[in-house]
This record gives C-alpha cells, structure tokens and sequence, in this order.
C-alpha cells in the first residue's frame, strides 16, 4: 500500500481548517516553517507545501524536495516563491485571491486616513502628554474628502479602495498595463491614466495595489519619488521593494511627500531606521490582510487547494505564470 502523502503546513493557520487534513494525509507542522527542524526531517518526502510569505520558494530549497507537487501559499502574493523554477519542474503554485480583498483594502484606506489627518502621531503625542488645548493651527493634515487618489494597480484590492474612495467624494485615477473597461471604469468611477509619472503629478494620494515582479521592483524609485505632487500622501500595502525606502525617507524628510502609510518593508521584519524617527509616517506590520475571518478563510483556501489538488481535482486558486 502506498504511504499517504505528506503535507507539510508552514506555522500556526487560524481556525481549524488543518485538521481537516488529518485522517487523509501525513501532516507534519513546524512553526518556523522552511526553517524549522520538522522540515528538514521530512523535506525529502514533502508533497505538499502550505507556505507562509515568510517562507521563500526558491531554485535552491525546491532542489531539496525531491517529491513536491504543489505549494499552497497562505496570501495572494507569490513574490516569495520562483514561479518559473516551479513551472520547470511541474509543481503547481496556488495562492489566496478574493477571500483578503476587502480586508486589504480597508487596511489601506486606514492608513491613507491616518496618515493624512495625522491620527497615529497624535495618539503618540496625546500619550507623552503632549496636548495642550485645542488651538486653529494645531496638528493641520492634508484633506481627504474630494482628495485625488491614484490607484496604481486597479485589481481586485485597488478596485476595492476605489470603491471606499467613492464614499469619501474622491476623484479616483488608476494606472496599469491593461486598460479596464469602459462599463467597469464607470462602475467604478475611476479614470485611466496611461503614464505612472501623470497619475503622480495629478494626485494628492497614492495607493499601490500592484504585485512585486522584476518590472515594479522600485518601480518607486528616488527619481520617480521626487516627480509626486508636492504634499501628496502615499500609501503602500501590496509589497515594500515596490518603493525605495531609503528614498521615501528623504522624500517625506523634504518634500515632496507630505506624509505615508506603509504595511510592507524591503526586508521585512526590518524597517528603515530613517523610517522609524519620522512623524510623517503611518507603520503597520504587514497586517493588511489581517482580519480573523479573513486570515482564517485564506487557511482555508490554501488547505482546500492541497486536498483538491492531491484527490486529483483542480485547485481553487492555481497562480498561472506570467500574470
Ligand atoms: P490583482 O487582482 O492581480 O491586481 C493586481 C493589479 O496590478 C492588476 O490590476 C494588474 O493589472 C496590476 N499590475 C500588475 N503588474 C503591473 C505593472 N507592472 N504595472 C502596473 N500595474 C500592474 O491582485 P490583488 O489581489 O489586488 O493583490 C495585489 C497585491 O497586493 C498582491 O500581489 C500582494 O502583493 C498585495 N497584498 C498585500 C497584502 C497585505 O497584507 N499587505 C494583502 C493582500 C495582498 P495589469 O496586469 O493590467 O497591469
Ligand atoms: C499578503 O501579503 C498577501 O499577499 O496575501
């Protein structure tokens, strides 16, 4: 009799849905995933990898698992796993679409708004015991009602804030390789805008919704940076090389941002120190996604991905190379 296949779950889901697993599978967990010692025990016998973002897939790792058929991703993002090696040696990539969508999107708007009106700084400044009374000029943000707001990457996540920017009298501009259409573009109330470099001279915020590939790698860089509307606000929940953050460090230190909101890191869990001492700046760990029933629904599409996949039936969410 052939030995069940063995599913190796990367640190702790939420919600129960490993244990439906149990009974059909070999389940081996480690809590710090790739790294931890309960892979590397099993690794040569792995079929199936449910993976963390923190997990990185790469030609080196996929060498070691002789027997790997597929890697379940707990997030939609797949940056941190080599798609095209995956694609050589047959093993199949699923992510978590949809189930995150509006969490992520009502992250994002969070930190637009905190940033803006300044609301994380004077919870810091309220705490110091920093207020001294109500005076007119005191902690002055940027409007956000009727604000412009670019959308650089007008998928699901982008389509979402673009549908809270509604909601707030925003007059929404979007930019990506694919034109929407029409009828969506009116459903949405959002404007194409050809050119990156015009949708940043036109808008007073930006919100990046677009997944890290080697084209948007620094797509933010300190040249592009220096080209956004003086006293705009920029907002980053998709990836953090997307942006230079040592330039964005400069860029909020003089000008011309007036201030930003990030989830994502360059080299997550570190943060830029020049980041850290500015007031300017609105810092969330990386929790965009991270609603209860959000972060257990998207365990949930990762497992249902493994048991279709090895019961012989299509995944949910197969990630397809090249989009
Ligand atoms: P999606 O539906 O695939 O949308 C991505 C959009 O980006 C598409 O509209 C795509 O349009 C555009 N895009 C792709 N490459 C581009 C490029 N080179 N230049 C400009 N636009 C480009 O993905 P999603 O579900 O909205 O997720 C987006 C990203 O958010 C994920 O990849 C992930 O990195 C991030 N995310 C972060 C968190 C968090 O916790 N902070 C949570 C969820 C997702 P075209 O193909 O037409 O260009
Ligand atoms: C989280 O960052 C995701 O891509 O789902």
């Amino acid at each position: 009799m052939n030995p069940q296949p063995l599913v190796f779950v990367s640190g702790t889901l939420p919600g129960n849905s490993v244990e439906q697993l149990f009974g059909c599978f070999n389940v081996v967990r480690g809590e710090s995933g790739i790294r931890s010692a309960e892979f590397a025990a099993c690794r040569e016998r792995v079929e199936a990898l449910v993976a963390l973002v923190t997990d990185r897939i790469d030609e080196a790792l996929l060498a070691t698992l002789p027997r790997l058929r597929i890697v379940a991703n707990v997030a939609v993002g797949v940056d941190n796993i080599d798609l095209a090696a995956c694609a050589r040696r047959g093993i199949v990539v699923t992510n978590t679409p949809d189930v995150l969508t509006e969490a992520t999107a009502d992250l994002a708007f969070g930190l637009l708004l905190s940033a803006a009106r300044r609301i994380a700084e004077g919870d810091r400044l309220m705490r110091a015991g920093g207020f001294s009374g109500w005076t007119p000029t005191f902690m002055l943000g940027t409007r956000v009602h009727g604000m412009t707001l670019g959308i650089l990457g007008l998928g699901r996540i982008g389509q979402a804030v673009a549908r809270r920017a509604r909601g707030f009298g925003m007059h929404v501009l979007y930019t990506q390789r694919t034109r929407l259409s029409e009828e969506m573009e009116r459903a949405l109330g959002a404007a194409f805008v050809p050119a990156l470099d015009e949708m940043l001279a036109r808008a007073d915020a930006v919100s990046i919704h677009c997944p890290l590939t080697q084209e948007t790698r620094h797509l933010f860089s300190r040249e592009r940076l220096a080209r956004m509307k003086p006293g705009s606000v920029l907002v980053n929940t998709a990836r953090g090389p997307i942006v230079d953050e040592a330039a964005l460090a400069d860029a909020l230190a003089k000008g011309p941002l007036a201030a930003a909101g990030l989830d994502v890191y360059e080299e997550e869990p570190r943060v830029h120190p020049a980041l850290l001492t500015r007031e300017n700046v609105v810092l969330a760990p990386h929790i965009g996604s991270a609603d209860r029933a959000s972060r257990e629904a998207m365990a949930g599409m990762a497992i249902a991905n493994v048991m279709r996949f090895l019961s012989g039936e299509p995944p949910v969410s197969q990630v397809t190379m090249g989009r």
